[in-house]
Formats: C-alpha cells, sequence, structure tokens
C-alpha cells in the first residue's frame, strides 16, 4: 500500500530542462543518448523511501524542505547544465576554458545529486547493524566505537561550513575508512560509499541551529543499517 505521504512527495513536480519529448517508435540513437546517457537533461528527484514524518529526530519540515529545495535544486541545475553543455559542445566558436567552467558545475551538481540520494537511502527505515557488519567496522578500525568516535569528529569539525562524512570501501586498500569531503566534488579515489552524512548547514540548521553535535546523534538514531551492510557487501564482491 503506497503512503500518503509518500504519495505527495512522489506527487510533487520536477520540471525537466528541454527533455525530448518522443514516442516509442521515433526514438533515434543520438535521441536516447538525449534522454539516459550523459548529456540526459530530464533527470527526475528519487522518491523519498520513508515517510518524513516518522524520522527520530529530524523533522519532517527539514526533510521535506531537504528534499524539495536542495536536493532537488540540484537535480533541476543538473539538467540545466547538461543542455548547456550539449549546446557547447556543438558550437566549436565555445573556448574550451568556457567549456570546463561547465563541466565544473557538471561535476559538482552530479556530486551532490549522488550523495543526497545516497543520504535519503540511508536514513530511510531505520535498523540495527547485524554481527557480519559490525564485524567488519571492528576489522576495519579496531571497534565499532573506534568508528563512531571517528565518524562524529569528522562531522564535528564540518559543523558550521559545509560537505560530507564518509565511509566508505576502499578498493585500492581493500579496507573501510572515513572520509572528510569539503564538498560535492571531494569523492576519495578508488572509494564506494556505504554510509554518509551530509553536514551542510541546510541539513539540520532549521531543527537545531548551530548545534551539530545534536544532529550528528539524530543522524545516527535514523540510519538504516540494512541498507548500509547491502552496500558494503555489494562493493566487496564487485571489487
Ligand atoms: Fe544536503
Amino acid at each position: 500500500m503506497t503512503h500518503p505521504r509518500r504519495s505527495f512527495i512522489k506527487g510533487i513536480t520536477v520540471a525537466a530542462v528541454s527533455a525530448p519529448i518522443l514516442t516509442s517508435t521515433s526514438i533515434t540513437a543520438q535521441e536516447q543518448n538525449a534522454i539516459t546517457g550523459a548529456f540526459a537533461t530530464n533527470l527526475e528527484l528519487k522518491p523519498l523511501r520513508f515517510d518524513p514524518a516518522d524520522l527520530d529526530g529530524l523533522s519532517e519540515r527539514l526533510m521535506t524542505s531537504h528534499w524539495q529545495n536542495n536536493y532537488g535544486g540540484s537535480v533541476r541545475a543538473l539538467n540545466t547544465i547538461k543542455q548547456r553543455i550539449s549546446e557547447a559542445l556543438a558550437d566549436d566558436s565555445t573556448p574550451a576554458f568556457v567549456y570546463n567552467d561547465l563541466k565544473r558545475e557538471h561535476l559538482m551538481r552530479t556530486g551532490s545529486v549522488v550523495l543526497h540520494e545516497l543520504y535519503f537511502d540511508n536514513i530511510a527505515a531505520p535498523s540495527n547493524r547485524d554481527a557480519e557488519l559490525d564485524s567488519n567496522l571492528t576489522k576495519a578500525f579496531g571497534s565499532v566505537q573506534n568508528w563512531e568516535k571517528e565518524f562524529r569528529r569528522i562531522g564535528g569539525g564540518l559543523g558550521g561550513g559545509s560537505g560530507w562524512v564518509m565511509l566508505a570501501w576502499n578498493t585500492h586498500a581493500q579496507t573501510l575508512e572515513n572520509y572528510w569531503m569539503w564538498d560535492h566534488m571531494h569523492a576519495p579515489v578508488a572509494s564506494v560509499p556505504i554510509l554518509v552524512m551530509d553536514m551542510y548547514e541546510h541539513s539540520y540548521h532549521m531543527d537545531y541551529g548551530a548545534a551539530t553535535a545534536q544532529y550528528i546523534d539524530a543522524f545516527l538514531r535514523n540510519v538504516n543499517w540494512t541498507e548500509v551492510a547491502t552496500r558494503l557487501n555489494s562493493a566487496i564482491e564487485h571489487a
């Protein structure tokens, strides 16, 4: 059964920018690429997998605004920037340095969209850690408490500013690590995101003001550890 609030969230209109209107019989390879490929301009918001009123210590107003305005703004901006990139690529008079201004924005908006989708999914349906995940954290950090201590400390250091904390599986080092990321583009090399925590002020200021530690407490109370374990198992398997 579809939850009424979820239906509301799903029902919010997200305008695509210049998305081609196609029928199933008229799609050319070029047009298909415009829908799904590198120059796609019809990206839409991924619906929340939870009722934003149900979280512990993160308000419905905060979560809805975060999803609709901050994450949604990045989705809409990414559509716009991909449209501008397509136009600039077709125009041979576009200087390379001007083109790369667009690619910088493309990099930043892509990071924002991906990280926000990981974020909302890893706080959907709070659950407990299983023994295997505890074992993997202990193997990497010495103990689960050590992992959490470092994760919290990185988050605290980002308070009042911007950035992300990421628990990731480093495919090169073959270990879990916590990373400090000061913006959407600071993704660690050779790492698969396992758990991400948004530390941009928009992710907590509405509820907690400058009380960063209280937000981190609330975030950790709402982690979907089942999703985290699934990501880790998938990352290890594919590595
Ligand atoms: Fe955010």
